[in-house]
């Protein structure tokens, strides 16, 4: 294998979901500290602090002491190369999180023990699950008083609709948890809880090991042989490539703050994730190893400097290798460009770099011409990457300019900030352009919107909430825009276009997009705008 394929063959991208609170950025932290990238636990939760020391980023974070955009990290660990996304939690949940599962090619799911699935986890889930891509269930605090493992599993499975393997099975919960079971070593991780402290001990011990008793109890081992029993008798086998195309989902027990099971978790991840995935240009695969350089552009970070109010535009290297001295050409922009202060995150530290490769996620200073979902590729070639689907918004705000002379900065600042991707904006049918209706996925995103708009184009916002929460684009049978007067609507439903011209209903609640999809037979609803339409 040449250098160039070894570089490729060893990267592994993957993004980190969860619902807040269930111990993300914890098992973040321990992996980083395996792989040598930060020198002591604290780091990187330190960094929401640490950040507000360095002045260029978005004065909104810094007041709030949030991260307002998701983040990459890159680390090395025994041989490989390491990219972790990582996904906002919060009340900073915003349609960036939900781009930055594109440029992943697997998931981790972390899921707190006591409390199964919860909401945001089932959101980030149905967009990997859209892309079969593979996901590893990481159930922490197990430590914890934690609910029943086959109860857990269940969830899973009916909840989210995927089949799950149990890589290991958990001896007892909170005070009284043992360790976990290594169901293909059959082997026990025994886990020694140093008072209440830190970090856990690890012993390896044989099932059949006639001190076992002495170490677990005799209930404990008593229920291990019996939930095993059940487990080799009732649950999925387990079929590498079903985990691969996002089919079964690999599950370890572990509890992320004690550091018990993490390392296996991720040295078994590893071993069955896979290498960069291949990514669709219309009727083309563009595969990691196709020698030319290949990349799309996932996210668009304004302002992270002010002074120059410059942008930063995320790409995802699909194919090849990037070199910083060579121009590549930007499909969407018809132009040959270089890219200029090419860098990598690694824990809150950035790094300029000289090369990247398939696999990896570079952020480049972006003078104005990236929209999110651009295709960059080597001169000569000339394709361009499936779009990203747009996402439903959740909250919707009617907005305009306090002041009516100041429209066109007015405009300008939407047209923009909904470019980057940050909102999206519609209009009604019949009003003009002095007000339009804007959806996010994250309620911050209007208070960035506001505050954008008035440090940046000196508008001040009117912002009044309305009643919609839901959202669906629509297409008529024959591919004919619909007509208001054709459709059945009821009082909590409105009609209105994005910027491009499709045209969309907002709903109140759940039960309405049901009754007037029941209504308009004829009108297809997609959940998903942009690739899906
Ligand atoms: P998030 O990124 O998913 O939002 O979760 P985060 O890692 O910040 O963890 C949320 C809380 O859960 C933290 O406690 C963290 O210490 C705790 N936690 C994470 N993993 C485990 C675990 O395996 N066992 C137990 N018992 N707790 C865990 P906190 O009090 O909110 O923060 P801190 O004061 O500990 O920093």
């Amino acid at each position: 294998m040449s250098n160039y394929e070894s570089e490729i063959s060893r990267r592994r991208t993957f993004a980190i979901i969860s619902h807040p609170d269930a111990g993300k950025t914890t098992l973040t932290e321990k992996f980083l500290l395996y792989g040598g990238a930060i020198a002591q636990a604290g780091a990187v939760k330190g960094k929401k602090n640490a950040r507000a020391a360095t002045s260029d980023w978005m004065e909104i974070e810094k007041q709030r002491g949030i991260s307002v955009t998701s983040s990459v990290m890159q680390f090395q660990y025994e041989g490989f190369c390491i990219n972790i996304l990582d996904t906002p939690g919060h009340q900073d949940f915003s349609e960036d999180t939900y781009r930055t599962l594109m440029a992943a090619d697997s998931a981790v799911m972390v899921i707190d023990a006591a409390k199964g699935v919860e909401a945001q986890t089932r959101k980030l889930f149905k967009v990997c699950a859209m892309r079969d891509i593979p996901i590893f269930t990481f159930i922490n605090k197990m430590d914890r008083e934690a609910r029943d493992p086959f109860e857990l599993c269940e969830e899973l499975e009916h909840e989210l609709g995927i089949e799950t393997y149990p890589v290991n099975w958990p001896i007892g919960c909170g005070k009284e948890f043992q360790g976990v079971y290594d169901r293909s070593r059959g082997e026990i991780i025994h886990f020694t809880s140093n008072g209440g402290s830190k970090a856990a001990t690890a012993t390896q011990v044989r099932l059949d090991d006639p001190g076992l008793d002495g170490l677990i109890g005799q209930r404990l081992r008593q229920q291990l042989a019996d939930d095993i029993e059940l487990l080799d008798g009732a649950a999925a086998e387990f079929n590498l490539d079903r985990v691969r195309h996002g089919k079964l989902s690999p599950v370890f027990f572990g509890s992320a703050l004690t550091n018990f099971g993490v390392e296996p978790f991720l040295e078994e991840f590893l071993r069955m994730t896979t290498a960069p995935l291949p990514r669709q240009a219309g009727e083309l695969t563009v595969d990691r190893m196709d020698s030319a350089f290949s990349a799309f552009v996932f996210k668009i970070q304004a302002n992270m400097n002010k002074a120059h109010r410059d942008r930063i535009a995320f790409l995802r290297v699909v194919s090849g290798r990037f070199d910083a001295d060579q121009e590549v050409y930007h499909v969407q922009g018809g132009k040959k460009i270089r890219l200029s202060r090419p860098q990598q995150l690694m824990a809150a530290e950035r790094e300029i770099i000289e090369e990247a490769y398939a696999g990896d996620i570079i952020g480049v200073f972006d003078p104005g011409i990236f929209s999110i979902g651009d295709t960059l590729c080597a001169p000569g070639k000339n394709f361009r990457f499936d779009p990203i689907p747009t996402f439903a918004p959740e909250h919707f705000r009617r907005v305009r300019s306090l002041d009516t002379m100041k429209r066109k900065q007015f405009l300008k600042g939407m047209e923009q900030i909904a470019q980057e991707g940050a909102i999206q904006i519609f209009k009604t049918p019949y009003t003009g352009m002095e007000e339009v209706i804007v959806g996010v996925v994250g309620t911050l995103q209007f208070d960035v919107l506001e505050y954008r708009l008035k440090n940046e184009y000196n508008v001040e916002l009117y912002m009044e909430g309305l009643p919609y929460e839901y959202l669906r684009w629509i297409t008529a049978e024959d591919g004919e825009s619909v007509k208001e007067e054709d459709l059945i609507l009821g009082t909590d439903v409105k009609l209105v276009e994005d910027y491009k011209g499709n045209q969309l209903l907002l709903f109140g609640s759940q039960w309405a997009v049901g009754w007037t999809q029941e209504r308009n037979p004829k009108l297809s609803f997609h959940e998903f705008g942009g690739a899906a339409l």
